[in-house]
């Protein structure tokens, strides 16, 4: 049986950067500030909610950060606006790096997933228009349990998913609580640390490789099925 891997998609494997530029363009100055605090509210929203079993679209999620972020820096922005910047999120490219690192990894035999807090309509949307839809075995969306990451359940309906053993599926994420929750649900865990300023959570688990960017994809990736597990 061939060994699996997922992706995480926001800030992993396309580039959420476009969203700040649009931001820059309807709000002006505050726009970083503004992004930074949407990103987290974004995030805690999804955390609340699969907390509470209170599971909504991410896309409400992200909406809902975006007013409440503009509340928080006295932006007045309206639904027009609104709208514009969430259009933001479904224009988004991949990283320059990733076409080659799935085309060598898929040329490896490995089976290659996609994985997200977003709906499946939106991240093959968003895969397509990227050009890069074609290496994915399936999408697979956390909607299907209505849930968020970092619950157990979200990796445990991955692992179904992928229909290979936990140990034979790498989960790759720049997001730490992503790399955090695979561990803890017995995957395999690759950080891909997009940004070299950002730093780990300093927990019992750590992910069992880093890499500096997704050109070392498919050269160290292998060698993680082969470690013994934690
Ligand atoms: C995702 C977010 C967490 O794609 O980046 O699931």
């Amino acid at each position: 049986m061939s060994n699996a891997v997922a992706f995480d998609i926001y800030g992993t494997l396309i580039d959420t950067q476009a969203v700040l530029a649009r931001l820059t363009d309807l709000i002006g100055d505050k726009a970083p500030a503004v992004s930074r605090s949407w990103r987290q509210k974004q995030l805690e929203y999804s955390f609340r909610r699969g907390l509470m079993h209170d599971y909504c679209d991410f896309s409400v999620c992200t909406r809902q950060a975006l007013v409440f972020a503009c509340r928080e820096h006295a932006v007045a922005i309206g639904e027009e606006a609104i709208e514009l910047a969430m259009q933001a999120y479904a224009d988004l490219d991949a990283f320059a790096d990733v076409p080659a690192g799935l085309e060598a990894l898929h040329k490896q035999g490995m089976h290659l997933y996609a994985f997200s807090n977003g709906s499946r309509a939106a991240v093959q949307r968003l895969l397509e228009r990227a050009g890069i839809g074609h290496y994915f075995t399936s999408v697979v969306s956390v909607e299907d349990v209505r849930s968020f990451k970092p619950d157990p359940a979200v990796y445990a309906h991955l692992v179904r998913s992928c229909g290979v053993p936990a140990a034979q599926l790498c989960l790759v994420s720049s997001n730490p609580f992503d790399v955090l929750g695979a561990a803890h649900a017995g995957l395999r865990s690759a950080w891909l640390r997009r940004d070299p300023t950002s730093q780990f959570d300093p927990w019992e688990s750590q992910p069992d490789i880093t890499l500096e960017g997704f050109g070392e994809v498919a050269s160290r990736l292998s060698a993680v099925y082969r470690q013994p597990m934690a």
